[in-house]
């Protein structure tokens, strides 16, 4: 398979787009006949975190901020120059002349502080060529896999229904978001929704205690599960336990039925509702139905949980020419804005919600692009009920 075949609704994300098309790194054909290609995106190490915990906005501060004793950062002082001792350089017409001393990078000064967008890289050539030993044995993969890498197989140029089978850009933000904020995620109780590849939920399993990732069809779920597998050494020693379940936002209820692959037992629908205190999703808003089921979803298990929950979705704004505003526009993310204004209006007595705009000043931790379309939000969802219940027994 040297070409791929783009129909019109075949859709590649960026995080793919600049894969070389070629065979080593696809390792098979799934069920349905589509290639599988291997990614491998490193976790860059956060230098300033000494206890495991993220410290991404502390990092953000040091590059931002004058010191607080007055003084001006390593950097300043490494732009601006040590100005009391020197005397100026003049040109013979009495200019000043400026020589610019050439900048250290930050990469190379401490390995990571990749902040801005930088050229997009998931795996580097000596990675790529342990992928020539393992066409036989992926399943021993997890052993040689270092602990800061993640390995993803997915596919690529799929069409619409198959978007789940590659990696998003907001997955890769909201996987940021989680290594810069693993204090808030340790131990906890989590579902992802709309899970895709399962990146997320597996950078989550680094922290949480145990983590629900699901979305629909079994095709996607077996995906799925491959690369909660395929990343255990990522996952175990944390002692975080990834589940792939089916969850369909356009059903009401979890699947139960014990004869089918990725249902829910009585057990684990218990655990969700009982025990859940993030619900997270990353690139789940495309497509205006969807985007209500989401919603619908979102208000039925938060409004159904005996805790107060937080929510946090990624999204990208994605343009596109409107033919109903002949203009180009962002209709999916204004059908979000507009879901996500009537979930903060809604007064029944059961839930309340509160929906804020998280800003994107934390470290990032893989190498993607983070561009200015990238968006995340967070919504705290606190049922009334037990709001009511925790007032009565103060
Ligand atoms: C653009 S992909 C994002 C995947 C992944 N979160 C990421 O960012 O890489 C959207 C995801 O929503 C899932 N999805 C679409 N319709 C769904 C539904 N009715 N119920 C649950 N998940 C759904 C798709 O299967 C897909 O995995």
């Amino acid at each position: 398979m040297d070409q791929m075949t783009f129909k019109h609704d075949t859709v590649l994300s960026d995080v793919h787009m600049h894969r070389p098309n070629t065979h080593h790194l696809m390792t098979r054909l799934n069920s349905a006949g589509q290639p599988v290609f291997r990614s491998r995106f490193r976790i860059l190490a956060d230098s300033h975190d000494d206890s495991d915990s993220g410290t991404g906005s502390a990092n953000e501060e040091k590059h931002k901020s004058p010191r607080k004793d007055g003084g001006t950062s390593p950097e300043q002082d490494e732009e601006g120059g040590n100005q009391g001792n020197v005397e100026p350089c003049l040109d013979e017409d009495g200019d000043l002349d400026v020589t610019h001393r050439p900048r250290k990078s930050s990469v190379d000064e401490d390995g990571r502080d990749l902040v801005c967008p930088i050229i997009l890289q998931q795996s580097v050539p000596d990675l790529d060529q342990d992928e020539d030993s393992d066409d036989d044995d992926n399943d021993d993969d997890e052993e040689t896999c270092s602990k800061d890498i993640i390995q993803i197989e997915h596919t690529m140029a799929t069409p619409l229904e198959d978007v789940g089978k590659q990696v998003w850009r907001g997955a890769l933000l909201l996987a940021d978001f989680i290594l810069s904020e693993k204090d808030t995620f340790r131990g906890a109780t989590v579902l992802e929704l709309g899970a895709g590849t399962g990146l997320t939920s597996i950078i989550m399993a680094t922290t949480a205690k145990t983590v629900y990732c699901t979305d629909v069809g079994e095709d996607l779920l077996r995906l799925c599960h491959r690369n909660i597998f395929l990343n255990q050494h990522m996952t175990d020693p944390a002692g975080g336990e990834v589940k792939v379940k089916q969850l369909n936002w356009l059903q009401h209820s979890l699947c139960t039925d014990a004869d089918l692959e990725f249902s829910w037992t009585e057990a684990e629908v218990a655990d969700l509702y009982d025990n859940t205190n993030f619900i997270i999703a990353a690139d789940v808003c495309y497509d205006n139905d969807l985007t209500d089921g989401l919603f619908r979803t979102l208000y039925r298990l938060c409004s159904s949980f005996i805790h107060s929950c937080t929510v946090f979705i990624s999204l990208e704004k994605r343009m596109n020419f409107s033919l109903r505003h002949m203009d180009i526009c962002c209709e999916a993310y204004n059908h979000f804005k507009h879901c996500l204004s009537q979930l903060q209006d809604i007064e029944d007595g059961r839930c309340r919600f509160k929906v804020e705009h998280v800003p994107l000043n934390f470290s990032q931790f893989l190498l993607y692009e983070r561009i200015e379309q990238l968006d995340l939000w967070k919504i705290t969802a606190s049922p009334l009920e037990s709001e009511q219940t925790q007032s009565d027994s103060d």
